[in-house]
């Protein structure tokens, strides 16, 4: 019988974006003309699951919509990109999140976000003994209750966490670090919680506590990424791409770190692993169609074996 694994949960935002390609973002009282114009899922829970469905694992998202058009679309688009979306549950008399993002002729990005209203209001509802049906469990700070009981459930079941320490409530952040066991923060998430003069490896030993934690990292774009777990701190810079959209890199990495992880490979490897999803992720625009697949990151991997790991 062929060995199917458990899928990865995914916890937290799924978002409507609309993306306008453009020459640049518009400023204040100013018309741009867009080259082109997509509507996608997004939000970093959901991107994150997406990255694992198109890498060949499973995920499940376990997320919040409105009882709106946009929750129909959004919901509609992650069954059609293989994510099971079961337990994203519409909200009655709440709204979607969308976003709006224009990407200038830099791959730079400008967004506006609603975050959706109504939508974490009522209890996070889950089902007692449906993590044993998880291989491990990723969460977004963005609902914060969710994360925090899928969390604990984890825990109580020995299933691995993984958090997308993204900026966002710091109190719920705060909360979140010692319930998971792989911390993986974005440069602004880390400078919002101990700001933004404290030098990367000071933080994040400062964090790494070894009885939750496995790692303690923070990703740095195009600097790559940087840990510390319990043989020190760790560099990986990122590989050289030419990068024309970086949206949703730190979701697709994260997505795929807990891939990595649920396949049981070892720290440094899986961030090779998610450094190399996201760079991919980086040459084309978008998130589901950008992702590559697990073979063309293998490819990818032997072509480019050294990018210049460091240890202290
Ligand atoms: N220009 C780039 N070239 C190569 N790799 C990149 C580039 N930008 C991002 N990456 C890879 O993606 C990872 C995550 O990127 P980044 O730190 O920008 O995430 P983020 O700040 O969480 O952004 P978001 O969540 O909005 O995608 C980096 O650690 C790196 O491995
Ligand atoms: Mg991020």
């Amino acid at each position: 019988m062929k060995y199917e694994p458990r899928p990865v949960l995914c916890v937290g935002q799924a978002t409507l974006d609309c993306v306008w390609t453009a020459a640049r973002a518009p400023s204040a009282d100013e018309k741009v003309r867009a080259k082109d114009f997509r509507m996608q899922v997004g939000g970093i829970a959901a991107n994150a699951a997406i990255a694992i469905a198109k890498l060949g694992g499973r995920s499940q998202l376990w997320s919040r919509v409105g009882s709106d058009q946009t929750g129909s679309i959004i919901t509609r688009e992650l069954v059609a990109a293989n994510v099971n979306a079961d337990w994203v549950q519409p909200q009655s008399a709440a709204t979607s999140s969308v976003s709006s993002i224009v990407i200038n002729d830099d791959g730079e990005r400008s967004i506006t976000n609603f975050r959706g209203e109504g939508l974490y209001e009522a209890m996070a509802e889950f089902p007692s003994n449906a993590i044993a049906d998880f291989e491990v469990v990723l969460a977004d700070p963005r609902w914060p209750q969710g994360a925090r009981t899928a969390f604990t459930r984890a825990r109580e079941a020995n299933i691995p966490t993984v958090l997308d320490a993204e900026v966002g409530d710091t109190d719920a952040l705060r909360d979140l670090i010692p319930l998971a066991q792989y911390v993986i923060f974005s440069r602004a998430g880390l400078s919002a919680l101990v700001g933004e003069s404290m030098p990367h490896d000071e933080a994040l030993r400062a964090l790494y506590d070894a009885r939750h934690h496995k790692c303690v990292a923070v990703t740095l774009g195009e600097h790559g990424v940087c840990w510390v777990d319990s043989t020190g701190f760790h560099i990986l810079p990122a590989f050289n791409v030419r990068a024309i959209d970086t949206t949703g890199a730190g979701d697709v990495f994260h997505g795929a770190f807990a891939d990595a992880i649920a396949g049981t490979m070892p720290i440094r490897e899986a961030m090779h692993f998610a450094s190399a999803c996201a760079a991919l992720k980086c040459q084309a625009r978008g998130v589901q169609q950008a992702v590559p697949t697990a073979q063309e990151v293998h490819e990818f991997l032997g072509a480019n074996t050294n990018n210049g790991y460091e240890n202290s």
